[in-house]
């Protein structure tokens, strides 16, 4: 079987890695891929998000398999244009994946499909004072948005009206994340642990994959600006595994039931049915699970916790999505069923990375520790450089968070890249 994989970073790493697990006949193509896919996989000078470039190289390369996995290439149509060819593909349409790329169609989905989230108003210039009266009913305790695709960057946390005036007006008036924030969303403030919750869908059945959770902010104990994501666990703290023999934990049952089962139903009576991962990321509340986003994708960097301990064929079940054959129910994690990922970033990030210092001691390291690579590039000569913000996550698994925590920060400094830098308290209490 031939799988092409759309994407450069390590969510797209962890996924190529997965599909060859347990499968020897499997050819992996990535497009464009990174250093990391290089070592076992084929690379293509394709960007993720042209979807003709995919279709011609999908069709080239005779895939029966397309994975998409970043968000901008699902909003470019890139799954359109792979069905219109015929060609099978893990990744909802663009219609379905503006439960994504526009937070105001997510809100009206989850109040019309009575899901649980934050109350909020949206508007453009011209709705400016509904925006503010809205803000001052919150007392200033609320959330700005720019309602599009802002790279995780478009989201103000404020406590104050004045905060959030600012904010609206960064949007607005500075127009600091373009077309993405011509829109704005306000939302009511929410206070509690947060959690990312994974099911995959063939635009009918789900299958919900373990919780995990992911760091944002930059520093220990969740200090600085936002990220990309700098770490992840599964399961997070407070949140027990799920022994494949034990009953399902009613946290997840919930979230199934009341999210996940409604969010799908919802786009499939809307005629857009969400074949692909949908991610909920969830905040628990005194009142109970609240919904803060959707996205349409695996989560980057709790896809390469996620993936590493799945008890299942994820080969298998891509497919399944993609043919419309998934089976109901769980994928529970296997054996070792923690995991702890540990993000080395490149000097400057998360502003602008210095790109192309040499990175070394990845061959040494323990090989239970799984290095699943973003900003990387092989040189010719073999040598492997920086080449993104987010250069790589180490990933170990274990029988408990701790042991895999531990595991990984021990083989942390044996990497080696000029500036490179990273949380020290990922998986912690
Ligand atoms: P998002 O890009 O929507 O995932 O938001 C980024 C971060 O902002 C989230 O991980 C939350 O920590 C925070 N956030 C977003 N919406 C809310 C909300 N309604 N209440 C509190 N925090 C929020
Ligand atoms: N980990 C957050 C995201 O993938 O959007």
């Amino acid at each position: 079987m031939r799988v092409l994989i759309a994407g450069s970073g390590a969510r797209e790493h962890a996924l190529a890695w997965a599909c060859t697990q347990g499968h020897d006949d499997v050819e992996v193509t990535c497009a464009p891929g990174n250093g990391g896919t290089a070592s076992f996989a084929q690379n293509v000078p394709v960007a993720a998000d042209d979807p003709d470039g995919i279709v011609r190289t999908a069709r080239d390369l005779d895939v029966q398999l397309v994975v998409v996995g970043p968000d901008a290439a699902l909003a470019a149509g890139v799954a359109d244009a792979c069905a219109a060819a015929n060609i099978a593909v893990f990744g909802p349409t663009a219609a379905a994946a503006r439960i994504e790329s526009s937070k105001t169609f997510a809100k009206r989905l989850m109040d019309s499909a009575g899901i649980p989230t934050a109350r909020w108003c949206s508007g453009r210039s011209a709705n400016r004072a509904a925006l503010q009266e809205f803000v001052e009913d919150l007392g200033g305790q609320c959330v700005v948005k720019a309602d599009g695709l802002a790279l995780g960057k478009g989201v103000t946390v404020c406590g104050s009206p004045d905060e959030a005036r600012a904010a609206i007006a960064a949007c607005l008036d500075e127009q600091r994340f373009g077309s993405a924030g011509s829109q704005v969303i306000v939302e009511e403030r929410l206070r509690g642990p947060e959690i990312t919750v994974l099911a995959l869908s063939d635009g009918s059945n789900i299958r919900v994959l373990p919780v995990a959770r992911d760091y944002k902010r930059i520093g220990d104990g969740d200090t600085g600006p936002n990220t990309g994501g700098m770490g992840a666990v599964t399961p997070p703290p407070g949140a027990a595994a799920t022994p494949p023999a034990t009953a399902p934990t009613s946290l997840l049952a919930d979230i199934e039931r009341d999210v996940l089962r409604p969010c799908v139903d919802a786009l499939a009576a809307a005629g857009t049915p969400f074949a692909g991962c949908l991610y909920a990321q969830l905040m628990l509340t005194a009142d109970g699970p609240r919904v803060v986003e959707f996205n349409a994708r695996f989560g980057d960097p709790e896809a390469q916790v996620v993936l590493p301990v799945l008890n299942a064929d994820v080969l298998a079940l891509l497919h399944d999505c993609a043919h419309g054959t998934l089976a109901p129910g769980r994928v529970y994690p296997a054996g070792q069923p923690a995991a702890v990922g540990v993000v080395l970033a490149a000097a400057g990030y998360p502003g602008p990375p210095r790109r192309g210092d040499a990175i070394t001691g990845l061959q040494q390291l323990d090989p239970s520790i799984l290095a699943f690579h973003a900003g990387t590039r092989r040189e010719p000569d073999g040598t492997l450089r920086t080449d993104g913000g987010r250069v790589l996550t180490l990933v170990a698994r274990g029988a408990a968070r701790e042991v895999a925590r531990d595991r990984v920060y021990a083989c942390v400094p044996e990497v080696h890249f000029e500036g490179m830098h990273y949380r020290t308290d990922i998986g912690r209490d």
